[in-house]
């Protein structure tokens, strides 16, 4: 696998390639539900990056209602929705999982599944990027004071959230497909 084709890389990628999906078993969602397995550890993964995405999607929403107000608002609303705090919580969050991810499942995973270097291959490879993302948003997120804000600054960190959001989407859904069927075809935890 070629990361940086535009096909593979996080920032271009649509989906998964189906020749990387390729023989993974169940492949739909709505049959994941009916593995028991599913009820351990997959679901905690999907619940763990629908609390992420969703605090992704309340931080654009929260920034482009704060884009709204007058200039004079802006500082006094920021404080009151929590928006400053929303974004460096979900950097703080995503920067944890992923090590959590790096040090812990994907080790895990190869282990267990020694062909799937290119799952793997791909997701760590997503991390590194999103590290980049992460570290560029937080310069953005701190520009975000109750005491000296702005709307340019709101606005930055508007394009910031939304791009974060974006990516963040890509990688949770895909890993969700890369690592959960393999695990319920071979019926093992974690
Ligand atoms: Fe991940
Ligand atoms: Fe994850």
């Amino acid at each position: 696998m070629d990361y940086c084709d535009p096909k593979f890389h996080l920032l271009t990628r649509i989906n998964v390639s189906p020749e990387t999906l390729l023989g993974m078993l169940p492949a739909r969602r709505s049959e994941w539900a009916k593995t028991p397995l599913f009820l351990g550890w997959p679901a905690q993964f999907q619940r763990v990056h629908a609390t992420m995405t969703e605090a992704s999607a309340r931080l654009v929403n929260g920034l482009e209602v704060l884009l709204d107000e007058p200039e004079g608002s802006v500082q006094d609303l920021l404080g009151i929705s929590g928006m400053n705090h929303l974004g460096m919580e979900l950097i703080d969050r995503v920067s944890h999982h992923h090590a959590y991810e790096d040090e812990t499942v994907l080790p895990r995973f190869l282990s267990l599944f020694p062909e799937k270097t290119t799952s793997v291959g791909l997701l760590e490879n997503d991390h590194d990027v999103l590290e980049g993302v992460l570290t560029k948003s937080r310069k953005t997120f701190q520009a975000l004071r109750p005491d000296a804000s702005s709307k340019e600054a709101i606005d930055a960190a508007l394009k910031q959230a939304t791009e974060l959001k974006r990516i963040l989407h890509r990688h949770t859904h895909d890993e969700e497909d890369l690592l959960i069927p393999p695990m319920l075809h071979a019926n093992v935890h974690l």
